[in-house]
């Protein structure tokens, strides 16, 4: 059991969770930043892509940086994760641009300058556009090149950050690479996909040592791995169960048992849940969005349950941070419900034992959906593209309201499976504690 478990409380006023929990907003540097000119995406995207579908300036989040972490700030977050562009420190092979290592410390310093604490992730999905005509992460010599940038960079950085994440979603590279063929160097073999996945375990195994052996009094290291939460519909149907199983095994566990041992914390981004029907192993042909449940723009399904269910499953001795969460709607008063919902079932899986240190929210800004462009909206505060203006959604208050409190006051979980105004909850709440409804 967690040492900083809040004390059983019978008061009806807020659902409590432990002390000195991360609250937060997670993002990545392809995705905010804007004219990543150098990264395999970008090439990929102006031969591929239309042109709205191009990540151009994106948010404009790396001229634009100062201001949004002090909306973070202002909306009581004390954590924030984000990327580093690995083609902007290394562009061409071996060349390394300092200009571009001073902006990040720029850009850590400010964060810790806001008493932040600092995520800080090596790679999310991106890489130089050279090392990805070298053959990508199927190369083995990738792992060198990865170790070897993380070796420069790293004891540049290292004072600013708190915890390091080495990779985001291995997993999800691979299927969105290799399976679903909707990512750059897709049309690859199932033998490329092993090798995909054989380096990006070493990788994480090296930079893991690496950074335990330049700091050895230092900061935790881990992954972000999707985690999906599987079910079957057919409880006696052997066929679903096996589905489960196997999907449960390649999908949450293999790349842990891969890389056992070097992982000093879990890294959660939940999304999904799965159900398997009967005659159905392990094929995609999954319903994702019953007529029955709520469903993000994206027909992602709502399912808060799925987070206490991976959260007790994977629950482990060491601790987790939920690195992402969020859903893609332009509907606020969805996520409302979505952000009230999912942390009440966080804070199921931390009375029940489960060692749970922090929560990212998907995503600060709305920000460049991958290959689907800007249209997903997934911010706590909305990004007018047009003239990169930045304007805080209902929710982004109710975040900042649970924040404050360390926990969901009563008041906002009686809203949960209710369809009100989002703007109804927070007049509501704000008359409550005296403050007017801003921004937006
Ligand atoms: C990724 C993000 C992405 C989010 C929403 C996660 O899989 O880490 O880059 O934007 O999901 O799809």
């Amino acid at each position: 059991m967690p040492d900083n478990l809040p004390s059983e409380h019978h008061d009806h006023e807020t659902l409590k969770f432990p002390e000195g929990f991360l609250w937060g907003a997670a993002t990545s540097a392809h995705q905010v930043e804007g004219n990543n000119i150098n990264s395999d995406w970008w090439d990929w995207e102006m031969k591929n892509q239309p042109p709205e579908k191009r990540s151009g300036a994106a948010c404009d989040q790396y001229r634009l940086f100062e201001q949004d972490f002090d909306l973070a700030k202002s909306l009581n977050h004390n954590a924030h994760r984000l990327s580093i562009e690995w083609s902007r420190i290394e562009p061409r092979e071996g060349e390394f641009d300092e200009a571009e290592i001073k902006h990040y410390v720029k850009v850590l310093k400010y964060l810790k300058s806001l008493n932040l604490t600092v995520m800080l992730t090596l790679w999310h999905f991106t890489l130089p556009k050279w090392v990805a005509d070298k053959g990508g992460w199927e190369n083995g010599a990738t792992v060198k090149y990865f170790e070897r940038f993380v070796k420069k960079i790293a004891p540049e950085i290292a004072e600013y950050v708190d915890l390091w994440v080495t990779l985001n979603e291995p997993g999800v590279y691979i299927y969105e690479t290799y399976i679903a063929k909707s990512w750059p160097h897709s049309n690859k073999s199932w033998f490329g996909q092993i090798k995909t996945f054989l380096n990006l375990t070493s990788a994480h195994r090296k930079v893991y040592k690496f950074l335990h052996y330049l700091f050895p009094a230092g900061k935790p290291v881990g992954i972000a791995n999707n985690i999906l939460s599987f079910e079957s519909y057919h409880k006696h149907s052997l066929s679903a169960q096996i589905a489960v199983f196997l999907n449960d095994l390649f999908v949450n566990h293999l790349f842990y048992i891969f890389t056992k041992g070097t992982h000093d914390f879990l890294g959660i981004n939940y999304y999904f849940h799965v159900r398997f029907k009967d005659k159905n192993w392990i094929s995609q042909r999954i319903d994702m969005a019953p007529q029955t449940h709520d469903v993000s723009d994206l027909g992602w399904e709502i399912y808060p349950e799925g987070i206490f269910d991976v959260l007790t499953d994977l629950a482990d001795d060491i601790p987790i941070y939920i690195t992402e969460c969020g859903i893609a709607s332009t509907n606020d008063d969805r996520r409302n419900r979505f952000l009230i919902s999912y942390l009440q079932e966080v804070a199921r899986a931390v009375r029940t034992g489960v060692n749970v240190r922090g929560f990212f929210y998907w995503s600060l800004i709305d920000n460049f959906e991958w290959h689907l462009g800007f249209e997903p909206r997934f911010g706590l505060v909305e990004v007018d593209y047009s003239n990169q203006s930045r304007h805080i959604r209902p929710s982004a208050l109710v975040y900042a309201d649970i924040i404050q409190h360390n926990g969901i006051p009563h008041s906002l979980l009686r809203f949960i499976g209710h369809t009100v105004q989002a703007e109804e909850v927070l007049e509501k709440r704000y008359k409550e504690i005296g403050k007017e409804l801003e921004g937006g």
